[in-house]
């Protein structure tokens, strides 16, 4: 690290030195950790916009420049040379997985793709019309209960066969949540399948007739899950490292950061997107949308427009364009309606002064939605996706954080502007 340092000129206070970290890339950070000690003061930043809360090798984001670096490989290489459990490998491992490495964790991947069958009794205790996300929530939760024997993260072995069983099972446990809603049966996994085929077949396929999965929309789907796989210190992953710091066990913090990941700012900006794609309806109205996302007076955001870092392109948005082109392709519909009239809609809103002057642009989200309709996945399914391809990054940066020497429980201070200090009334003397 530099010996570099900032000195903070307090009224009333001397100055006062605190070093500066430098990061392989990206914004230098002052290590705070020690100014209320020496100052009693706190540092204000809600919304964490200048707030830098761990060091991690796992993903590294330049919001200036739209590049994304998943243990310092470029998303657009991973996403055309990898598949997404080689993507999964190097996120755990740090290093890309050589071809008996690539087999050998594919094959264990697939010895833990079933479900305990009690675990499959949960979804009956749902409304069939039960929103997909509530339902993830409610049984990832409960997969601790099925897992005593590996409950110790001090142990790696125990925490590699929690990661093993997450990434194998979430893929079974949304095809679960989604025939659930459908009414027809559970899919079991099929081993003669690679993970992203098997998941739809568990998805698509029934009993009655063998699925037979299309190359193209298979590899489609699996870029899917590359873009979704981590995103350094997202709403959703802090929440999976905030909620692991007290030390609760993977599956619970997993559970948490579907929570998180559903709202509608976050990973339910997909299924938002399309709804509003649907409500716009043709390119006729795109003006009026726009101008509802200026007004200050209107709520309306251009959902999948915008992002907390990326003030350029969002370079997992050019991907899923390319792949939603390749599958609108494959399916024969070039001229499908929503994806025409979401190209028109980025194009006149990256012309419109307001949106280049706030740097929005298409986010990941704005494609996923259009693709994953195409794909056959219904709206409500496409946050699970989302959860699904993330599970990886949030268990990954979970290990990262139960094996930093420098963890402890996170625990924010507050600025209270409440009350002051005051006795209790009498009952009887109370207005
Ligand atoms: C994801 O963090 C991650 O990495 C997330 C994610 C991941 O992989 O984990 O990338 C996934 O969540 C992508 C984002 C999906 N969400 C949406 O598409 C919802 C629409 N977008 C916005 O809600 C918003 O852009 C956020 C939430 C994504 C970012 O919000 P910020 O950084 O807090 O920015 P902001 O809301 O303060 O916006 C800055 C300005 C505001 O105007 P002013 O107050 O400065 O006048 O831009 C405006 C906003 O009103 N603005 C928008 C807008 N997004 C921001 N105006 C219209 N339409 C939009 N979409």
């Amino acid at each position: 690290m530099s010996e570099r340092k900032a000195t903070l000129n307090i009224e009333g206070q001397g100055p006062v030195d605190f070093p500066i970290m430098s990061p392989t890339h990206g914004n230098d950070c002052i290590d705070i950790r020690t100014l209320g000690g020496k100052t009693g003061l706190f540092t204000y930043d809600s919304g964490f916009l200048s707030t830098a809360s761990c060091k991690s090798k796992i993903t590294f984001i330049d919001g200036d420049k739209g590049e994304l670096l998943y243990r310092g490989y470029p998303i657009e290489q991973l996403a055309e040379n990898c598949n997404f459990l080689e993507v999964a490998y190097l996120l755990k491992n740090g290093e890309l997985p050589n071809a008996s490495q690539k087999t050998a964790f594919e094959d264990t991947i697939k010895n833990h793709t079933m479900v305990h069958e009690q675990l499959a009794k949960f979804f009956s205790g749902f409304r069939r019309d039960a929103h997909p996300m509530a339902v993830m929530v409610g049984v990832v939760g409960a997969l601790s209960a099925f897992y005593h024997e590996a409950m110790d993260f001090s142990d790696a072995e125990h925490r590699s066969i929690s990661f093993n069983r997450i990434i194998a099972k979430m893929p079974t446990i949304v095809a679960m949540a989604y025939k659930y809603t459908t009414g027809q049966p559970f899919m079991y996994p099929r081993n003669d399948l690679d993970y992203t085929a098997n998941f739809m077949h568990m998805m698509f396929g029934t009993p009655c007739e063998t699925y037979k999965p299309n190359p193209v929309l298979v590899r489609a789907l699996d870029i899917i899950f590359t873009l979704h796989a981590d995103h350094e210190q997202n709403a959703s992953t802090s929440t999976v490292r905030l909620a692991g710091s007290s030390g609760a066990n993977p599956f619970a913090c997993i559970s948490a950061g579907i929570a998180c990941l559903w709202g509608p700012a976050h990973g339910g900006a997909n299924e938002a997107c399309l709804q509003m794609l649907e409500e716009i309806g043709d390119v006729s109205r795109v003006g009026e949308y726009i101008a509802r996302a200026k007004d200050k007076n209107d709520s309306f955001k251009l959902m999948g427009f915008g992002h907390r870092v990326y003030k350029n392109f969002d370079p997992r948005a050019k991907l899923m364009r390319q792949v939603c082109n390749d599958v609108l392709k494959e399916l024969g519909l070039e001229n499908d309606r929503l994806f025409k009239l979401a190209m028109e809609l980025e194009k006149i809103a990256l012309e419109d002064p307001y949106f280049v002057e706030k740097k929005l642009y298409p986010n990941v989200d704005f494609y996923s939605g259009i693709v994953q309709k195409a794909l056959g996945i219904p709206t409500s399914m496409f946050t699970c996706i989302f959860a699904l391809a993330r599970t990886v990054g949030w268990m990954t940066q979970w290990e990262e954080m139960i094996t930093d020497p420098e963890y402890k429980i996170g625990r924010p201070r507050q600025l209270y502007i409440g009350a002051a200090k005051r006795d209790v009334a009498p009952l009887a003397s109370r207005k």
